[in-house]
């Protein structure tokens, strides 16, 4: 079976309780589970890591390369985004397509937040529409039918 990497990055274990009148209600347990369902309706596994850990970030990035069992990446880097090169170029070592989320629009936020070193590898980006930023990469992913 095919398989997606859904990677977020610090603060976003706590979605729900976290500025919810910027990022929303729901906790990431439930974000992530209805994604699951719908990766898995069109025969896709998911895999779902958070981490507060800029390293653990790498590290994990630097192990799906390396064992080459995705067929794509969802990332959420969070703050991690606006700071962090090295991230970038984990994901430089990728060919398979990197889709880059947000929940919020952060170009409509405080103007250190307005660049994303991530944005530089990504095929696409989905941000301001909360769950459905989410949503919407795994429904790209999934159109692209890669093999
Ligand atoms: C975020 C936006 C970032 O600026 C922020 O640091 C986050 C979450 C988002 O999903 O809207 O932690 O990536």
């Amino acid at each position: 079976m095919k398989r997606i990497l859904v990677l977020n990055g610090p603060n976003l274990n706590l979605l729900g309780r976290r500025e919810p009148e910027i990022y929303g209600s729901e906790t990431l347990d439930s974000i992530n589970q209805e994604l699951r369902d719908i990766a898995k309706q069109h025969n896709y596994i998911l895999d779902t890591i958070q981490t507060n850990s800029e390293s653990k970030i790498i590290t994990i990035l630097q192990g799906a390369f390396l064992n080459k069992k995705y067929t794509a990446i969802v990332i959420n880097a969070a703050a991690y985004t606006h700071t962090s090169i090295a991230i970038l170029d984990s994901l430089k070592l990728f060919s398979i397509p990197i889709v880059e989320v947000h929940l919020s629009d952060p170009l409509k936020r405080e103007e250190f937040r307005h660049f994303s070193y991530i944005s530089e590898v990504a095929y696409k980006i989905f941000k301001g529409e909360g769950k459905t930023s989410y949503i919407k990469a795994i429904h790209a992913i999934i159109n692209l039918q890669i093999q």
